[in-house]
């Protein structure tokens, strides 16, 4: 007998921007303990999954060489992890990541490919699982895969994991800068630990201010209240960040922020139009390597032409 071979399935999958970021101190599980409010963004990645005779990852597109595509990619992680969840040994499955989120950007690529990844394998997979039961196995990936199943904009706490909406009323209209090379998420945030040690420097404030900003859909109102405790240690390792944030406001955007750990820069800008103008006289500024226009907050990862999940 024939062996039915179920079509493959595809999800796509927005990055992230953190439009507040307060890192708290170390804790003794190596992490540290943050309030962050995601916002997520046009920029997507697409991926796609497929039974297959050889298991594997493939990557197409922005950044494809820098992706590594053996056991620790997150999208195969994804893989082991919901096949574990669901007790199927050796999974054979291809996954083929369509990149356009920047490799090691601050915008969560990876993290996105993985929530992309648990979606997709659902599809492929039949199984009724649900967003909320996926979160918790997207909480073991890594600390942003949570958000990415869910988008929109949304609280953070714990590590990041712990996922609170936010109402926001607004579309807002957003200029990226990709930098020539991708910064370490660990490695940022050892420098901000050594920056603290060296001195006191200084800490975002509450978050609320952010939520009522975000409540009103002003974008003005927002680009006062942006702040982000890994900027210091981003702009400290890669010290060209300083001109690019610099060169984005002179372009004509309200506000500029280094994103998570970065080395993108997010530029908020009032609308549409103002972002296309903004992106193109950065672009030709020479201060980063690639700029794209985006809007959020977007939903999270969804199937393409299918149904939706739970
Ligand atoms: O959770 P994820 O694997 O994405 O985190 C990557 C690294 O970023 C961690 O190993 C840790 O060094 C750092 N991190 C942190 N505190 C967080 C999230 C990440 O120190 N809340």
């Amino acid at each position: 007998m024939l062996a039915v071979v179920p079509p493959p399935v595809t999800v796509r999958v927005p990055s992230k921007i953190n439009l507040h970021l307060s890192v708290g101190d170390l804790r003794s599980d190596g992490y540290h303990d943050l309030t962050t409010v995601f916002h997520a963004l046009s920029l997507t990645d697409e991926v796609t999954v497929a039974a297959a005779e050889e298991p594997g990852v493939e990557v197409y597109g922005e950044g494809e060489d820098a992706v590594p595509t053996g056991a620790n990619n997150l999208a195969w992680r994804a893989v082991q992890a919901l096949a574990a969840h669901v007790g199927k040994d050796d999974p054979k499955v291809r996954v083929v990541l369509r990149k356009g989120i920047p490799v090691a950007g601050g915008m969560a690529g990876g993290s996105a490919d993985a929530a992309a990844t648990l979606v997709a394998l659902t599809g492929l997979w039949k199984l009724d699982i649900g967003r909320d039961e996926l979160a918790e196995i997207a909480a073991k990936i890594g600390s942003d895969v949570p958000f990415a199943l869910y988008g929109g904009t949304a609280l953070g706490t714990g590590r990041g994991e712990q996922l609170v909406p936010v109402l926001s009323r607004h579309t807002f209209h957003w200029v990226l800068a990709f930098d020539q090379r991708g910064l370490s998420t660990p490695r940022v945030f050892t420098e901000l630990d050594r920056l603290r040690e060296a001195g006191n420097p200084p800490r975002v404030g509450s978050h609320a201010p952010v939520v009522e900003a975000l409540a009103s859909g002003d974008p003005r109102q927002l680009a006062l209240l942006l702040g982000n405790d890994l900027q210091a240690a981003a702009v400290s390792l890669r010290p060209g960040l300083r001109r690019t944030l610099r060169a984005g406001v002179n372009a004509g955007a309200l506000a500029g922020t280094v994103s998570g750990s970065g080395p993108t820069c997010a530029f908020l800008c009032v609308d549409a139009e103002s972002a296309l103008e903004v992106a193109a006289e950065l672009a030709g500024a020479g201060v980063c390597r690639t700029v794209r226009v985006a809007h959020g907050p977007v939903p999270g990862a969804r199937f393409v032409g299918g149904e939706d999940l739970n």
